[in-house]
C-alpha cells in the first residue's frame, strides 16, 4: 500500500494531536500536550510531516528536530486504526529524507525497551542500538524501562 508523506503546517496541529492521543499507551506518559507540540515546532529546526488517506484524514506523524548535522526523532506515532499497513515506515524514511535535505548525516531516536512495535519498525529501517540508559522511563507503578539510543547513519 502507498503511503502519502507532507511536511505539516501549523494547520494540522488539531489532527496531530488527535493522533497522538489515540496512539500513545497512557501507561507510559509519552503522548505530548499540544503545549509542548507547539513549543517544540516555534524552534527553528524543529518539523512535523503528516501521514494522510485519499481523502487529506491524517492517520500518522513525525516530530523531528536538526541540530547542527545531526537530527533527532523525538516523535513518530500512527493511529491505531492504520497500523501495520506501512505507515510508520513511510513516515520515518520521509523524516530521514527531509532531514537529509537539511543537512544531516545521521538521525537518531530514544526508545522505551518493550515497545516492540517500535523497536521493529526502527531495525527495519536501519536504526541500531548504540547506548541504553538503565531505568530512563517509568511505567505504571514502580516499572521502570531501559531507554535505548539508536541511529541510522545516512550515505552520502
Ligand atoms: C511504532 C508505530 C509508529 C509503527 O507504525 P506502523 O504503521 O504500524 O508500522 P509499519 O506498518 O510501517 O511497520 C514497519 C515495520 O515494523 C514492523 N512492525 C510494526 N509493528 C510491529 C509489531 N507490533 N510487532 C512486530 N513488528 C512490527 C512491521 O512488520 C514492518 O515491517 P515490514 O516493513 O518489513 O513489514 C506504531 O505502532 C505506533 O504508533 N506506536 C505507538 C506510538 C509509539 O510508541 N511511537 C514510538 C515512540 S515515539
Amino acid at each position: 500500500m502507498s503511503v502519502d508523506v507532507r511536511l505539516a503546517s501549523g494547520a494540522d496541529v488539531s489532527a496531530i494531536m488527535t493522533v497522538m492521543r489515540d496512539a500513545f499507551d497512557p501507561r507510559f506518559g509519552e503522548a505530548w500536550s499540544v503545549s509542548q507540540l507547539t513549543g517544540s515546532l516555534s524552534i527553528p529546526g524543529t518539523w512535523a510531516m503528516v501521514a494522510h488517506g485519499a481523502d487529506g484524514t491524517v492517520t500518522g506523524f513525525t516530530l523531528t528536530r536538526l541540530i547542527l548535522d545531526s537530527a533527532e526523532l523525538l516523535l513518530v506515532a500512527v493511529a491505531n486504526d492504520c497500523r501495520g499497513a506501512g505507515c510508520g515506515r513511510a513516515l520515518l524514511e520521509a523524516a530521514a529524507e527531509q532531514a537529509r535535505q537539511r543537512g544531516a548525516a545521521e538521525m537518531f531516536l530514544e526508545v522505551r525497551d518493550g515497545n516492540e512495535a517500535a523497536l521493529a519498525l526502527y531495525r527495519k529501517c536501519d536504526f541500531t542500538e548504540i547506548g541504553r540508559r538503565k531505568d530512563y522511563y517509568s511505567g505504571a507503578g514502580t516499572e521502570r524501562f531501559d531507554a535505548i539510543t539508536m541511529r541510522c547513519k545516512f550515505g552520502i
